[in-house]
Order: structure tokens, then sequence, then C-alpha cells
């Protein structure tokens, strides 16, 4: 006979159900580990999120960049809610992302998955050789051959969610997360909603996003259907320890506890293959290119160029405000240039007259901007 406590377990979680039980990551009945008991999906064999071991990736140089359109400054309403489990700001259509293979995704919405419980300060999903980041940033998309996301959630070509870590940086605060980080108090309750005017998600992801991960796996959270194709940014996101703190301590969900940990484990690759179209992470470091004081103005007679190679120019008619850490004027010259290579201009077809340096790059031998404009200080 059933011992009559499991016994009513199971009835308390079968009637919580009939009411759309909330599934949690470690507390109560319906803990991650548990979730496939209400989501059988959760517990398949191509689930979300995994170790990205570099050992184990297959590189595969004809993966091409990710072709973003509509990504930039967006003066219209992204609503923005607290869900119960994390912070999700609704995306318009117009966002969309062309995969190297043709496929096109709109976007629906983006959501975030961050640690903070106690001592643990990280909350990234994915891992990469084991290590978990701060934060980890997911725009969901849906492919633009169905007429809906709900229609496409249900199909197995349906999903597509493209992922950025984040790493702390001190005392950066990163300017592009300043309205998004202060309107959070306006949702501190599960449930509650807020209304983001003017947003620009490209700025809110990785600098470069040409080199990335990918595999096939599932959402990450009940019901965790296994048809999204993963495009994990290899590039990071850089926040203060302030701005991180401020999201790891803003949220409630239903209990009116702190949302923290809202990330789910690394899931078994079970025989598949991840790919990425770079041979080593690039971007190790990364910082110091965007920190670094020194120029390197690009110069004709140079040897021919190796891939990444980092070009800065500093424009002396605008001081970089202090606020705006990441910064990117592109001058007309260039701009055409970058235009001739599409990887290029999707990572660097930016425009502010705020800032006064540009970082850009070339990927190989002979890909050089013609010429930069000369420093002057
Ligand atoms: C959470 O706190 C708010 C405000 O104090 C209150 O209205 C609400 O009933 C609380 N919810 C729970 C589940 O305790
Ligand atoms: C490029 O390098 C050459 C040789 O080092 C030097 O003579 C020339 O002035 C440099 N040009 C610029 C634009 O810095
Ligand atoms: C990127 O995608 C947009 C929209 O699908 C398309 O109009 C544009 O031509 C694409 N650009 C490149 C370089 O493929």
């Amino acid at each position: 006979m059933m011992p009559l406590i499991t016994l009513l377990s199971l009835l308390v979680l079968g009637a919580q159900a009939g009411h759309g039980v909330e599934w949690t990551y470690s507390e109560g009945m319906l803990d991650e580990a548990h979730w496939p008991l209400e989501y059988p999906k959760c517990g398949g064999r191509r689930q979300s999120p995994i170790d990205l071991q570099m050992k184990k990736v297959q590189y595969n140089p004809s993966l091409r960049a990710l072709n973003l359109t509509g990504y930039g400054l967006w003066h219209g309403e992204f609503p923005m809610t607290n869900n119960g489990h994390t912070v999700q700001i609704s995306l318009p259509s117009t966002m969309s992302m062309t995969t190297s293979d043709g496929t096109q995704y709109l976007a629906k919405q983006m959501h975030f998955h961050w640690g903070g419980a106690s001592s643990e300060i990280s909350g990234s999903e994915h891992t990469v050789d084991g290590m978990r980041y701060v934060i980890e940033i997911h725009v969901v998309h849906y492919n633009s051959k169905y007429n809906s996301y709900e229609e496409a959630q249900k199909e197995p070509d349906g999903l597509a969610v493209l992922a950025a870590l984040v790493e702390v940086k001190d005392y950066t605060e990163n300017a592009y997360y300043s309205k998004f980080i202060s309107h959070l108090e306006d949702i501190r309750y599960a449930g509650q909603s807020t209304v983001l005017r003017g947003l620009d998600i490209e700025d809110m992801l990785p600098g470069d996003l040409r080199y990335y991960y990918s595999y096939l796996g599932s959402l990450t959270t009940p019901p965790c259907t296994e048809n999204v194709h993963w495009f994990v940014v290899a590039d990071t996101v850089k926040l203060s320890k302030t701005q991180v703190e401020k999201l790891e301590n803003s949220l409630l969900n239903h209990q009116n506890k702190t949302i923290q940990n809202d990330y789910r484990r690394t899931q078994p690759l079970n025989h598949r293959v991840v790919e990425a179209n770079f041979m080593s992470r690039p971007h190790q470091d990364a910082s110091t290119h965007l920190d670094g004081l020194e120029h390197k103005a690009h110069n004709e007679s140079d040897e021919p160029l190796q891939p990444p190679v980092h070009y800065e120019v500093v424009k002396s008619e605008h001081r970089e405000p202090e606020h705006r850490p990441r910064g990117h004027w592109v001058p007309q010259g260039v701009k055409q240039w970058l235009k001739s290579d599409d990887q290029q201009a999707r990572s660097w077809d930016r425009d502010s007259a705020l800032s006064d340096r540009i970082l850009l790059e070339a990927i190989g031998p002979g890909e050089r901007p013609p010429s930069l404009p000369a420093p002057h200080y």
C-alpha cells in the first residue's frame, strides 16, 4: 500500500496542477528534479541548458554570423513583467534573427536567469568548461514560417534562443542597462508589469555577436519543449557589481520570496554535438581591449591581419561620457567599408554622436578599413 504521506503529496500536487501549480527551482514539491512529473518533456534526452565543453565542441567555420535586424534603438513600448520566475521583456516582431542556414526567427521576449542566494553569486544556465557566469540573457524567437509564437512553440522547428552570458566588472556601470534596472522596482511583486519606452536591445547584448556556440536543445523551464535551436554568444556582457546585485534582489515570487538562483542545472548532452564558429574562445582578454587606453590606429603597411584584430580610434570632439562605457562611433568611410562585409556590418553598424571611441575588428587578412581617421587629442 502506498504510504499515506506520499498519496497525500500526489493528491496535493495533482490538485495544484489543476490550477497550474507553480514549478520552482529548489523549493516545494515541483522543484526542478520533479518537473518531469508534471512536464514529461523535462525528462527528455535533448534538454537545456548544457555545459559547453570546448574540447568537445565541433568547429564549423561555415556557420556564418547571425543576422540581427531591428535590434537597434526602437522608440516603441516594451512591456516588462515579473512573472514570478524572472523578469520578462516583450519584444516587437520587427526584431528578427536570420541564422546561418537561412531560417528567419522573429523575436518574442527576453528574460534573465541569475544567482544571488547566500554566497552563491553566479546564476547562468549554460556553463563554459564548467564555469557558471553571473547572469544569462535569453532572447526567445519563433520561426517566421509559423503565424505566432503560440503556434510555433508546438512545432519541432519552432523556436530559437539567442543566449548571452554576463560578467561582473566591479565599478563600471553599463549604461545600456540603466533603464531596465531602474524599472525593476516597479515590478517587485509577481504579476506586476510596467512599460519601458525606447530600448536598444543590441546594446544590451555583447559587442561582438559573430562568434557563438550552436546546438539543439529545449526550453530551460517547464514545459521544457525540445524544439529550441540554441545560439550562445561567445562574447559576454559586462555589468557592474551593483547592477548585478540590483537584479538579484529586486523581484519577489508568488510567495513574496526574493527571486534568486532562478537557473536550471546543466543537462546531459546525450550524443548531441555542439558546434561553434571559432576555434579557441575569442575575447578571453576582450576587457583589455575595451578598457585599454592605448590607441591602435590602423596602418596600411602593417603585416596582414590575423583574426580577430582590434582597432581603436579616438575621436576628440566628444569626450566619452563616464556613464557610457561602451559607445561606438563609426565614421562614414568606415561604415562603407563595413557594409562591404556583411558580418562586420552586423556587428558594428552602430552610430552614436555621444561616444568618442570606436572599436573595430577585422576577421581575416586583407579585410581592413581603407583608412581610419587619425586620432587627435
Ligand atoms: C505579498 O505582499 C503583498 C504586499 O505586502 C501582499 O499584498 C500580498 O498579499 C503578499 N502575498 C503573499 C502570497 O503573501
Ligand atoms: C605606417 O607605418 C610606416 C612605417 O612604420 C610609417 O612610416 C607611416 O608613417 C605609418 N603611417 C601611419 C598613418 O601611421
Ligand atoms: C538580414 O536579414 C534581413 C531581414 O531578413 C534582410 O533584409 C537582409 O538582407 C539580411 N542581411 C544580410 C547581410 O544577409
